[in-house]
């Protein structure tokens, strides 16, 4: 069998690739675990997908790791998936510096708790001078109040009649390309107020593999299936 990698044109890879990590907690009830075991493998996968990314010499990775919605969860959870979040910034911080990562931080941070912020702070500052991939990670984010906020900075800054481009520049994706390829896993259809500005023309792919089920072979499906699209931007 020819391996997948060998049927990607390198030359037509997305600069912007953007994903929506879904399936941790149907992962787990599958196999009568804890949802938090489920986020657990998701970080595992988290790990072997930048690393892919990273290699391919993508430009930007964005995931969607929590949105403003998800304060809705049980307590538990939602410490659980924060303790995650900081375990993981803790012991990637090295590896982000070694292999010329940039982290940013697309959301409200403010609502989080001190210390994640600091970590987060942290982790950003050491990485920012980094060429290499922009891992860029959606925390307490929602495409609405982002909207929202855009709007408010341009009234802040006097803009009465902004161009696209002063719109662009007002969020919190300021600088990055827009997605050219987003992936959303475990099957459902939707866009769960995620980039929306940013996703205008956006190929979508949809797979069934539950988050930590996903791995590089399914990430070159999406790239294989993202290739043969016929991208047109609304032209001929
Ligand atoms: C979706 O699965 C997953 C989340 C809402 C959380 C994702 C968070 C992580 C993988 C950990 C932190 C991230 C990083 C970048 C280290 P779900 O719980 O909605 O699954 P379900 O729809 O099957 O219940």
């Amino acid at each position: 069998m020819v391996s997948l990698d060998k049927l990607i044109d390198l030359k037509k890879l997305p600069k912007h690739v953007a994903i929506i990590m879904d399936g941790n907690g149907r992962w787990a009830k599958k196999q009568m675990l804890p949802r938090i075991i489920g986020h657990n493998n998701g970080v595992k996968t988290v790990k072997k997908i930048v690393e892919l990314t990273r290699k391919l010499n993508i430009q930007v990775l964005t995931l969607y790791a929590f949105s403003t919605e998800n304060w809705q969860r049980p307590e538990d959870e939602v410490s659980a998936i924060m303790a995650l979040l900081k375990t993981y910034l803790k012991s990637e911080l090295a590896t982000m510096i070694k292999n010329g990562i940039s982290f940013r931080v697309i959301g409200d941070i403010s609502k989080m708790s001190k210390e994640i912020q600091e970590e987060l702070k942290k982790v950003i500052d050491k990485t920012k001078y980094m060429k290499g991939l922009v891992l860029n990670v959606a925390l307490n984010y929602g495409s609405r109040q982002e909207i929202l906020r855009a709007c408010k900075n341009l009234i802040d800054k006097g803009i009465k009649n902004p161009t696209e481009q002063d719109f662009s520049d007002s969020l919190y994706t300021k600088g990055l390309p827009d997605p050219d390829l987003l992936i959303r896993t475990s099957g459902e259809k939707r866009l769960s107020n995620f980039l929306l500005w940013q996703i205008a023309y956006t190929e979508i792919y949809v797979t069934k593999t539950l988050w930590p089920d996903f791995t590089e072979e399914d990430f070159y499906k999406a790239i294989i299936d993202y290739q043969k699209r016929d991208r047109r931007f609304g032209g001929l």
